[in-house]
């Protein structure tokens, strides 16, 4: 088992050794080594199983603090206008990289994902290090992401020296992820709470979205097979009709604001927003899957949201989550 603490002295210290603490932010809980020492990041990829090709994010206190890993030239106003509108918060930005980045960071890619993330005990600790830290999502590589300390004590406890416990993410989807193309165009390789509108509104330039690279891999965690849970799960578009196709199973069933009401037995059932409020589903998605997949159910099925505003990153997360039936 990991040390559970709120002592941030404690983690620095593992972290200063080289190894591995698990630290609260605002979206979900991340998996951090010193994103400068090789060895140190190695550990991270060994921890999750994490395929070596799928590159990591820094965190950093401070666009100061920032600086000296990326490459601003093309970038610094943009850069300015995001942070002051979404940072600390769940923005990654894709910026070309300086040589103090290693290679096994960005997994040998040009570009280094970065953000401040907004969880005060989280800032406070990188502002006592120097230098960032690295962190993907604290779970096994595949798995759902962590939402509370017991989430990932649970997943990766034997795995990791330290978790640094923050209480449960606020937002609880992971961060939109956005760079520039080519052409200079802003585009958003993972959805998440802040939006294209949102970006649009401070960029004057409306992204682009490309979640998927069959050739490229530029983002390996867009590929399928992600943010899954064990137990078999299912995405509805059609809640009756999946509901009759499962009905002699032992059925676990997540939906977005009422009550199933149908004759189909389920063994448990979680209600994400009665309001109908997408924030609060997001900061619940992750635990209402967790909680499901100890309960040894045949089947977890999950109502699909509404495809407006946050709920597309929703749906996006669980479509990667689950087989979807129509
Ligand atoms: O909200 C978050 O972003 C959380 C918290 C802990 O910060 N972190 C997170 O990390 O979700 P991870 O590793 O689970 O997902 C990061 C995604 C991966 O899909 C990775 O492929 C992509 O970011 N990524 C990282 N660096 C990249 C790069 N240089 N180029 C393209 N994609 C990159
Ligand atoms: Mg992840």
């Amino acid at each position: 088992m990991a040390i559970l603490t709120t002592n941030i002295i404690e983690a620095k210290t593992v972290l200063d050794a080289g190894g591995l603490v698990a630290i609260p932010t605002e979206t979900v809980y991340g998996l951090a080594a010193n994103g400068i020492d090789s060895d140190a990041v190695s550990n991270i990829f060994k921890a999750k199983g994490r395929p070596s090709n799928n590159p990591l994010i820094l965190h950093f206190a401070s666009i100061a603090d920032m600086e000296p890993y990326i490459d601003l030239t093309d970038f610094s106003e943009q850069l300015g206008l995001l942070a002051e509108a979404f940072w600390p918060g769940p923005l990654t930005l894709l910026l070309p990289k300086s040589e103090k980045v290693p290679e096994i960071t960005t997994a040998g890619l040009s570009r280094v994902a970065v953000r401040i993330p907004n969880h005060s005990l989280t800032l406070l600790l990188l502002e006592q290090l120097n230098y960032p830290l690295a962190a993907p999502s604290a779970n096994p590589s595949g798995y759902i992401s962590p939402t509370t300390a017991s989430h990932v004590q649970k997943q990766l406890g034997n795995k990791i020296d330290l978790i640094l416990d923050g209480g449960p993410s606020d937002k609880g989807l992971e961060s939109t992820i956005l760079g520039w193309d080519e052409n200079g165009w802003p585009t958003i390789y993972r959805k998440g709470v802040i939006s294209a509108e949102a970006i649009e509104q401070v960029l004057q330039k409306l992204p682009t979205t490309q979640l998927t690279h069959p050739k490229t891999l530029e983002a390996p965690g867009m590929l399928s097979s992600h943010y899954s849970p064990n137990t078999k799960t299912i995405l509805s578009e059609n809640l009756p009709k999946t509901m009759g196709n499962h009905k002699n199973k032992s059925i676990g069933l997540i939906t977005f604001q009422t009550v199933y009401q149908g004759d189909v037995f389920i063994k448990h059932q979680i209600v994400l927003s009665k309001k109908g409020s997408f924030d609060e589903v997001a900061q619940k998605l992750y635990a209402a899957m967790h909680e499901l997949d100890e309960l040894n159910l045949d089947v977890i099925i999950i109502e699909k949201m509404p495809e407006t505003g946050v709920g597309t990153a929703i749906n996006d997360r669980l479509t990667r989550a689950a087989y979807s039936e129509k």
